[in-house]
């Protein structure tokens, strides 16, 4: 057993006490570095401007352009890829059943006729807000064929809560078949 009350221990104690508070210094330094690369990564992306904004006029989406209703639904690209076309309006989205291949890479293209929409397709990572005026676009992938909800989140009036289309994923060689058939595919009965 040493003598807990020499100087020896004494001089232990200070050495202890100095090592705990260079510990203790370096755990805060990790804590703010932690929290500096958290924040930054917060809001460095969310700071810098979009990288690329497509305009369209909300007034002229019916009479010409690529929201015309002829041209909403889904379409089959030549590099095997789908692009999926739709309006959201006050309180329904067209086409109110959207039609998508398993395994296939599927752009979203959707604008507003009105005020601000949002939309998002259950169990999947597709949300976005549909504002009057600008595209809104999304690159998205459905493993699993099957249905999905396809809700309007954003508040946009009185219809609000009934506004929702319907989400149908099917095989992919079924979906080939019906794109050799049409030029635009939907669900709609
Ligand atoms: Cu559209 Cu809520």
């Amino acid at each position: 057993m040493t003598d807990a009350s020499g100087p020896a221990s004494g001089a232990a104690a200070e050495l202890g006490e100095r090592v705990e508070h260079r510990w203790a210094a370096v755990m805060v330094a990790i804590l703010v570095l932690f929290v500096a690369g958290a924040t930054f990564a917060g809001i460095y992306r969310a700071a810098l401007p979009q990288g690329h904004v497509e305009t369209v006029n909300p007034r002229t989406l019916h009479i010409d352009g690529e929201f015309i209703e002829s041209n909403l639904g889904s379409a089959a690209e030549p590099d095997g890829s789908v692009t999926v076309r739709g309006i959201g309006q006050q309180y329904s989205f067209t086409p109110a059943c959207v039609l998508v291949p398993t395994d296939t890479p599927v752009t979203l293209r959707m604008t507003s006729a009105d005020v601000v929409h949002g939309f998002l397709i259950g169990g999947t990572n597709v949300n976005l807000m549909l504002v009057p005026g600008y595209v809104s676009s999304l690159r998205s992938r459905f493993d699993q064929p099957g249905e999905r909800l396809m809700p309007c989140h954003e508040f946009c009036g009185v219809g609000h809560e009934g506004m929702w289309a319907r989400v149908k994923i099917i095989d992919k060689a079924a979906f080939a078949r019906l794109a050799a058939q049409h030029r635009r595919l939907s669900c709609v009965e």
